[in-house]
């Protein structure tokens, strides 16, 4: 099926939000399809992280609109839209310390394709773990469980805010192969927000670059890939 026959699982037009009486985020357009798979990129501070809790309805809404799954949603409260099928994996991951690494993955769990067998299936390590304390487990087990856990909710759309983010090397690897599996296995549609371009590029179909709250790019994800100079350029000038 051609993406211009698919369905948006999520566009945004022309919106401008940031906290209270602050602007951050300015004439954001873009969409993603069903299914379909985008890095947002750009340095420290530029405003990936308000992008997406703009999505999840955390920030203050100054105009526009956000529509997933083609339904207007910006005056939406956070547990509508995490209802309606939008998972949300935190920059700060959000792991319940005092709760096991099973009981942090089926406290919101929705019934759906995703169960606790899945997510073992995706992340070995989480079942190895099941019985320990979520304050118990690695950085790189816990962002494996922020996933896990926003799967079991059995989202539509995923939006994960820097997974990768200081972890070792080998677990990058494994986080990776587990992002292009379920990107390329999956009936989800996912927004990756990375600092590590490159990697991010790898997983994606498109990707989007943010400068000062705005997008300076958007465009396939291979493209940028093939032509370093250029990513530099983007990702790097201020
Ligand atoms: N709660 C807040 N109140 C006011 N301003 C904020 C708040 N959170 C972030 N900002 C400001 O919004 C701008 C964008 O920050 P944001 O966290 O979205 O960037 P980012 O691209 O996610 O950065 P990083 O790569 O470091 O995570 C920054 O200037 C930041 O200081
Ligand atoms: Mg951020």
């Amino acid at each position: 099926m051609s993406e211009a026959l698919q369905r948006s699982a999520l566009s945004l037009s022309n919106v401008r939000a940031g906290y209270g009486e602050t602007t951050i985020l300015e004439d954001v357009s873009f969409s993603l399809p069903e299914r379909g798979s985008l890095a947002i990129l750009g340095r420290n501070g530029v405003g990936k992280t308000t992008l997406l809790a703009t999505i999840m309805g955390h920030t203050t809404f100054q105009s526009g609109e956000v529509k997933f799954l083609e339904k207007r949603i910006e005056n939406q409260a956070v547990y509508e839209r995490s209802r309606a099928g939008i998972g949300y994996v935190p920059q700060d991951r959000l792991v319940f310390p005092s709760l096991s690494v099973e009981e942090n993955l089926t406290v919101a769990a929705r019934s759906g394709r995703w169960n606790l067998e899945r997510v073992y299936d995706l992340f070995p390590r989480l079942s190895e773990r099941k019985h320990h304390g979520g304050n118990q487990i690695s950085g790189g087990e816990q962002q494996m469980l922020a996933i896990g856990r926003a799967l079991m909710g059995n989202p539509t759309l995923l939006l994960m805010d820097e997974p990768l983010e200081g972890l070792a090397p080998i677990i990058v690897e494994m986080l990776l192969k587990a992002l292009k599996r379920l990107i390329s296995e999956d009936s989800l549609a996912v927004v990756l927000v990375e600092q590590h371009a490159k990697l991010a590029l790898q997983v994606t179909r498109t990707a989007l670059v943010m400068r000062r709250g705005k997008i300076v790019h958007e465009g396939a994800s291979d493209a940028l890939l093939a032509n370093p100079e250029r990513l530099a350029d983007l990702v790097m000038a201020q």
